[in-house]
């Protein structure tokens, strides 16, 4: 007789993508006699309205970049251990949503410590270095990432870089009628459930989890033109937010009009960096290939491309 599994699935999604992500993973754990899974999901303190106000959704740039989230409800946990977590979560401005963080950031989530936990990911495409920020805050807790999947959005950038925040300001997830649909595509989220099989079968033969669950599953896709363009990027969020911080101390107007002076040069940043970055990539692939090559193994690990 094999011992009862206890899981725990903590999430937050604000338009229900991430949920029918996560949904869509646990179907195959669902009706197993060996396994409980108890989902949680996150209620911040004061809600977060969808659609996003314009400047309320850049407002929350320099908080989510720098760790500082707003506050959340206390879970309500069933037990002190679980065999497993998940965590399922969103990227806001590369970084783990605020909610996300907030539970990572709270006494509850001690419960990882010598835990494995698995990260799902459901964003437009950037979620390299909300990744990190992600794998620094389980090492500190004592947790053992050991998969990660990753969903991102069906068009490619440019298109996704106009259709994600039509959704987001006007909650429509097809905003413009002569481009594709914004967010993760049906096919996509269905196939979450691959990875749902594949662990609920490695219970079911009592394998050990660990790194090797998801390998050679195609759990993630790294993309090579993407690497440099969040370094960047998170570098200038990182050096904006703090001053955007300091600016809000002084006072909450004097950070509106440093916040709109920004999301001018966001604009232009996006517009020339991401292809930039792309072109000098490109020309200096034959020179970077071995680096390039060690880095999407990296950002890829621990389930692989
Ligand atoms: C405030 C905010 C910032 C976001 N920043 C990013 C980002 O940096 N990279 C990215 O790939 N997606 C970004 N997204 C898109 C989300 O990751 C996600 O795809 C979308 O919000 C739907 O997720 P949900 O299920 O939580 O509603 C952002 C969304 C929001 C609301």
């Amino acid at each position: 007789m094999l011992k009862t599994k206890n899981i725990l699935v903590v999430s937050y999604s604000q338009t229900g993508q991430l949920s029918r992500l996560t949904e869509n993973f646990l179907v195959p754990l669902q009706n197993q006699s060996n396994i409980c899974v108890e989902h949680c999901v996150i209620k911040p303190q004061k809600p977060y309205l969808f659609p996003w106000k314009f400047t309320t959704f850049f407002n929350q740039f320099p908080e989510s970049v720098h760790l500082r989230p707003a506050p959340i409800e206390p879970l309500q946990l069933q037990w002190k251990n679980y065999d497993l977590v998940i965590i399922a979560y969103s990227v806001w401005f590369l970084s783990p949503s605020q909610p996300i963080t907030a539970f990572l950031q709270s006494e509850q989530a001690h419960i990882l410590k010598d835990t494995p936990v698995i990260t799902l990911i459901g964003c437009r495409n950037m979620w390299l270095m909300a990744q990190e920020k992600m794998k620094k805050m389980l090492t500190a807790l004592g947790a053992n990432l050991i998969g990660n999947i990753v969903k991102t959005d069906q068009s490619n950038s440019w298109v996704s870089f106009i259709t994600t925040p039509a959704w987001m300001f006007s909650g429509k997830k097809r905003y413009f009628s002569w481009l594709p649909s914004a967010g993760i595509s049906d096919v996509e989220i269905q196939d979450m459930q691959r990875f749902g099989e594949k662990l609920s079968h490695t219970f079911k033969q009592n394998i050990p989890l660990d790194q090797t669950l998801f390998q050679n599953m195609g759990a993630v896709k790294i993309d090579e033109k993407l690497m440099m363009s969040e370094k960047v990027g998170h570098r200038s969020f990182y050096l904006w937010g703090k001053l955007l911080l300091k600016c809000g101390q002084i006072s909450p107007r004097f950070r509106r009009v440093v916040l709109y002076f920004y999301i001018l040069f966001l604009i232009a940043l996006i517009l020339t960096v991401v292809p930039l970055s792309a072109l000098i990539k490109r020309l200096l692939k034959p020179l970077l290939k071995e680096k390039l090559t060690r880095q999407k193994r990296y950002f890829a690990e621990p389930s692989g491309e």
